[in-house]
């Protein structure tokens, strides 16, 4: 089915700020929309996200250069190429673009064309878009385990003011029952969990993804009893039913060599937050920690991960690797992870996003897809990317439309692979 037209539109993300949202048309006249979302503790390896910098509109975060970009450049070279060769398009884009982080053309105007094509795709061919994603890239994935919640539960760094340094808490979904069950039961915990921030005299004002934001917090270890005593009042099991994940997006509190935990007046050396941090890792149902350290420390990250291997505890890199594949292969050559996360503008393409969860498959890890901090959107394709290539988890807020809609999509996959859920 070939592509006839390609039309790209500015829309307001989550955060009050434009983003960008493509609409891919093929002959038979069926049309098919998706948009991109930003991050707001975004690495500095991720691909460009193209803002027009007038600062007459949105305070110079416009993206009608964007728009001109898919409608100009991008449209005259995938119009009349066939929709299904998704590598094939997503190759075009990034030769035209010509750089490494697609500052030409902008990572947001390359991804929001590229999921809309392999949404429109499917439909044409009639498929959900996770099993267009499995079977057009060969995930080989069976759909027998989808993934689970990982519920963003507190939240600080950049992503709320005056509260932890680490950027996010997170109550993971590690019970057996499927995505559906989990998910109840992480959210249970999570309104438990209000009770409890009350009842310690803190705010329970939310943060950019839905979570508490609890100003005035005492430390970044406080989170910790919170939630496992949220867990625990909730009526479930701490590591059985659920377990802690934490992302400390690390190179946003680095400078010259320290680690500045603000809210504890410390200034830590890698190897002092280490051994910070190897304390939590005694005390607490942790399962999965990301970005502990900052995007560039590498022999740091070398260092972690062994301690993280002795706990059992899955590392993981965001910052660190950018769901880019020179930089996954960088992290287990140096064996410095054990997981990934994923965000597909971090890289701006399908193929090339499916390409590193595939790179983390081939060698045991499991891939994370995630939402952004920023700016999300209703766009769900995160989930249906998820469950294509066998993702473990998708690490996404616990309220607001924007969050809640990956859960609600992901909920209805496990209907439609298992049928009824409750
Ligand atoms: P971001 O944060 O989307 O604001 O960059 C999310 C994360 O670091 O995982
Ligand atoms: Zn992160």
């Amino acid at each position: 089915m070939k592509i006839t037209q390609i039309k790209a539109y500015e829309i307001l993300a989550s955060g009050g700020y434009p983003t960008v949202e493509a609409e891919v048309t093929l002959e038979n006249g069926v049309s098919e929309r998706a948009s991109v979302p930003y991050g707001a503790s975004a690495g500095s390896h991720e691909a460009t996200v193209l803002v027009d910098g007038d600062k007459r509109r949105y305070h110079g975060k416009g993206v009608t250069n964007v728009i001109k970009n898919i409608e100009e450049k991008i449209a005259p070279i995938l119009i009349g190429k066939e929709v299904e060769n998704q590598r094939e398009l997503d190759q075009a884009m990034i030769a035209l673009d010509g750089t490494d982080n697609k500052a030409n053309l902008g990572g947001n105007a390359v991804l929001a064309v590229s999921v809309a094509c392999a949404r429109v795709a499917a439909r044409a061919q009639n498929k959900p878009l996770y099993l267009y994603l499995r079977d057009t890239f060969n995930t080989g994935v069976d759909f027998s385990s989808l993934p689970n919640p990982m519920v963003v539960v507190i939240e600080g760094g950049k992503h709320a003011d005056e509260t932890t340094d680490l950027q996010e808490y997170c109550i993971s979904g590690i019970s057996p029952g499927g995505p559906t069950e989990n998910i109840r039961k992480a959210l249970e915990s999570y309104h438990t969990l209000q009770k409890i921030l009350k009842a310690n005299g803190l705010s329970t004002n939310v943060g950019n993804e839905g979570a508490f934001a609890p100003n005035g917090i005492p430390s970044n270890e406080a989170p910790f009893t919170y939630i496992l005593e949220a867990i625990e009042q909730a009526g479930y099991k701490p590591g059985v039913d659920l377990g802690i994940s934490i992302d400390a997006a690390a190179s946003e509190f680095y400078a010259d060599g320290k680690y500045n935990l603000k809210l504890e007046n410390r200034q830590l050396i890698a190897t002092e937050l280490i051994a910070y941090y190897t304390t939590w890792f005694e005390k607490y149902p942790i399962v999965t920690v990301e970005d502990m350290l900052s995007e560039d420390d590498w022999d740091n990250w070398v260092a972690l991960k062994k301690i993280t291997d002795a706990y059992k505890i899955e590392l993981i890199g965001d910052d660190l690797t950018v769901t880019s594949v020179v930089r996954l292969q960088k992290a287990i050559d140096l064996n410095a992870i054990s997981s990934i996360l994923i965000k597909l503008n971090q890289i701006g393409s399908v193929t090339e996003t499916i390409d590193a969860c595939m790179l983390a498959r081939q060698h045991g890890m499991m891939s994370v897809p995630s939402h952004r901090g920023g700016g999300e959107t209703n766009d769900t394709a995160m989930v249906d990317l998820a469950v294509a290539v066998g993702g473990k988890f998708i690490k996404v807020g616990p309220t607001r439309g924007e969050r809640v809609a990956k859960y609600n999509r992901l909920m209805e996959i496990e209907r439609e692979v298992k049928g009824p859920t409750i």
